[in-house]
């Protein structure tokens, strides 16, 4: 289980599998935000599927949502392949948190605990889609070593973060042993 990074006193961040009692709580929160598409999209490339919580005092202030996948699949690229090795990426496809809890370190929380946890998974680098504007979600980004790659297809943004060698190249694992609930 991971806890907060310095920010919000008591802040748990948990995996949160669809049979959790903690599932039922955090789906206001996600409809609120308006990303049940994101929560909810499967796709054939995703290898598996991580949905964290930032929970407080028992209750769901915001989540994270991050695919694995193989790096490139989802551009129909080949396997990009280093010392036998095929890369694969953790892309965060959903993330908010409540307006009301905004600007507290929540979100720098979540998206810290992803990035270990794609370590962990044995992904080579953290990646999500941002449209123009956001401003607070790129200076979140850009503060925690976020680089951006604007899209060639519409007024987004890729940020992406490399993930340190020992964990994408080197672990063969490949299975995270957090906790989840
Ligand atoms: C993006 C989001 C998840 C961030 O959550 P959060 O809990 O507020 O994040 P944090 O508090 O950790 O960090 C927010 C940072 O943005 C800064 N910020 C807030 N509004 C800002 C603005 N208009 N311009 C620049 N920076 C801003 C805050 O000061 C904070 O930075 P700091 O830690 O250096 O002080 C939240 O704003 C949100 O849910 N937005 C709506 C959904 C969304 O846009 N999701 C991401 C794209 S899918």
């Amino acid at each position: 289980m991971g806890m907060d990074a310095g920010g919000v006193q008591g802040l748990r961040i948990v995996e949160v599998k669809e049979d959790s009692p903690i599932w039922e709580q955090l789906w206001p929160v996600v409809e609120q935000l308006a990303q049940r598409p994101y929560i909810e999209a499967q796709a054939g490339h995703f290898r598996s599927s991580h949905v964290l919580a930032a929970i407080l005092e028992d209750r769901p202030l915001g989540f994270l949502r991050f695919v694995v996948q193989r790096l490139g699949e989802d551009e129909g690229r080949p396997p990009i392949v280093i010392r036998d090795r095929t890369l694969y990426e953790a892309k965060i496809i959903a993330f908010g948190v409540l307006p009301e809890e905004r600007n507290r370190g929540i979100g720098r929380s979540l998206q810290k605990e992803a990035m270990g946890r794609a370590q962990a998974l044995d992904c080579c680098q953290v990646r999500s889609r941002s449209d123009y504007g956001n401003s607070a979600n790129y200076h979140l980004k850009i503060s925690l070593g976020f680089g951006i790659q604007p899209s060639l297809e519409d007024d987004s943004v890729y940020f992406v973060m490399a993930l340190p060698a020992e964990g994408s190249l080197e672990s063969s694992s490949g299975e995270y042993q957090g906790d989840c609930i």
